[in-house]
């Protein structure tokens, strides 16, 4: 590989440094464009721009890859535990034993939220939604545990956020249905604690179904990483600035709540919901995303990076069917969207645009049989992301000479003029 490239600006040649990664990934360094032409690059929406060097994540659009420090993530989402695979991220290996039991206890015995901060939830109106609630109660973390330099300090802040999100998430679940929290407890593990913070009401004993913590097991862990995604730049960029991993982590929270991105799962069931009610006519509404017209489009599908199929998606379609039918759930949206993807896959303007179903298209349906509202779906998002955006405000913190992320734009607004006095205008 040659180890630089050549541009020619207004007939000057100048040398550009070629980055290679471990994957063979082509970077052209134009850290030095601007000084040594006068010049920028643009790139809206940042779809050809490589912001940083990461060694988190891997992923290969064009063959379906996804690997999370190099695991593949069928390995993953097959064998390992969410505590394990957030280990992994942030850590940079699997946890061994003695590690993966320090780290789970560590992870139960912070799951408590200061008690003050209980009265936050009760200022939010019921139909608040759980996405703004999340953001707020993260960025207000920091308020209780202030960021103090040190890499102790740093990380069992770490260790606090991943353990007290669940319970906030939880929280504003009860919150919204008007039902008396649920504390966490030590004997549990993460995810029986979340379930059981979610689901058990004073009154009533409480198991966790196995085939629903192993789903929503394998869906936190799909969800864990996916590199320079919208929230995690966003994480990076914020971090970027020096601001604490809290005030972060929220505005990654805020980042990842619309449609086109961690929202998509909710505006997924939302939509199968209306083909549904308009008598499942699928030829309908794939006509309706080609039309003029209309702006619609078929939410969970196509993706930025993903061209050929989403690895993720192709776990969840395979287990959504399975998980229904071992919790004994016949949901009509699961036929739906099954052939909702059939006659999309077969429509030229599709194929043409290499649109698949993303990890948005089946998450949902899983969710739904777990017994989790509509609107918690990008909550369950963010609670799966949280050890990747964390992975990535670490990286970005500790890369030698990282800089405040800065970029530039092509100014097209009106060139100089004069100041006009009120009278005259
Ligand atoms: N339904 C119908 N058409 C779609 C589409 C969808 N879900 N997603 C993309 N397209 C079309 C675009 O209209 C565009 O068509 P054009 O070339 O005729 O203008 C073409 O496919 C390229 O899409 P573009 O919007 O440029 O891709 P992007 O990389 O900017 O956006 C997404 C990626 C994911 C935001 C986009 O595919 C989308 O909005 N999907 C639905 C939301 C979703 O599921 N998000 C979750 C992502 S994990």
């Amino acid at each position: 590989m040659t180890q630089n490239a050549k541009l020619v600006l207004e007939g000057k040649e100048t040398d550009l440094a070629v980055t290679v990664g471990t994957e063979g990934e082509v970077g052209i360094d134009i850290s030095a464009l601007r000084a040594k032409t006068g010049a920028i690059t643009l790139d809206p929406s940042f779809a050809n721009t490589g912001a940083c060097e990461s060694a988190i994540t891997y992923i290969d659009g064009e063959r379906g890859i996804l690997r999370y420090r190099g695991y593949d993530i069928a390995d993953l989402a097959e064998y390992a535990t969410f505590p394990e695979v957030c280990h992994l991220l942030i850590y940079g290996r699997l946890p061994t034993p003695p590690e993966r039991e320090e780290f789970r206890t560590r992870l139960t015995r912070h799951s408590l939220v200061h008690e003050d901060m209980k009265k936050f939830f009760e200022g939010f109106p019921q139909t608040a939604h759980p996405m703004g609630i999340l953001s707020a109660m993260i960025a207000s973390l920091s308020a209780y545990y202030p960021e103090d330099d040190t890499h102790e300090e740093i990380d069992l802040n770490i260790i606090r956020l991943l353990a007290k999100a669940k319970t906030i998430a939880a929280f504003s679940y009860k919150k919204s249905i008007g039902q008396p929290f649920i504390y966490p407890q030590n004997d549990l593990t993460y995810l029986e604690n979340f379930l059981t913070m979610m689901f058990a009401v004073p009154s009533e004993p409480y198991k966790v179904d196995e085939v629903v913590r192993s789903a929503l097991n394998k869906l936190l862990i799909l969800h864990a990483d996916h590199e320079q995604n919208c929230s995690t730049t966003t994480v990076r960029v914020v971090g970027s600035g020096g601001a604490n991993l809290f005030a972060s982590i929220s505005a990654g929270v805020s980042a990842l709540w619309g449609p086109l991105h961690g929202g998509a799962n909710q505006a997924v069931i939302e939509m199968l919901e209306v083909i549904r009610k308009d008598g499942s006519n699928y030829q309908k509404y794939v006509d309706l995303t080609k039309s003029k017209d209309s702006d619609f489009k078929l939410m969970g599908f196509g993706h930025r990076v993903y061209k050929n199929f989403d690895p993720r998606a192709l776990i969840l379609k395979q287990s959504a069917d399975q998980v229904l039918s071992n919790l004994g759930v016949d949901d009509p949206l699961l036929e739906i969207a099954m052939r909702l993807e059939e006659v999309a896959l077969a429509d030229p303007y599709f194929v043409e645009r290499k649109l698949y179903p993303n990890v948005d298209f089946y998450s949902g349906i899983l969710y739904r049989a777990m017994g989790i509202p509509t609107d918690m779906f990008t909550v369950m998002f963010a609670l799966g992301r949280l050890p990747g955006w964390i992975a990535h405000w670490l990286e970005q913190r500790n890369a030698p000479g990282a800089r405040i992320n800065r970029p530039r734009q092509i100014y097209t607004g009106e060139t100089a003029r004069e100041w006009v006095p009120l009278e005259d205008r």
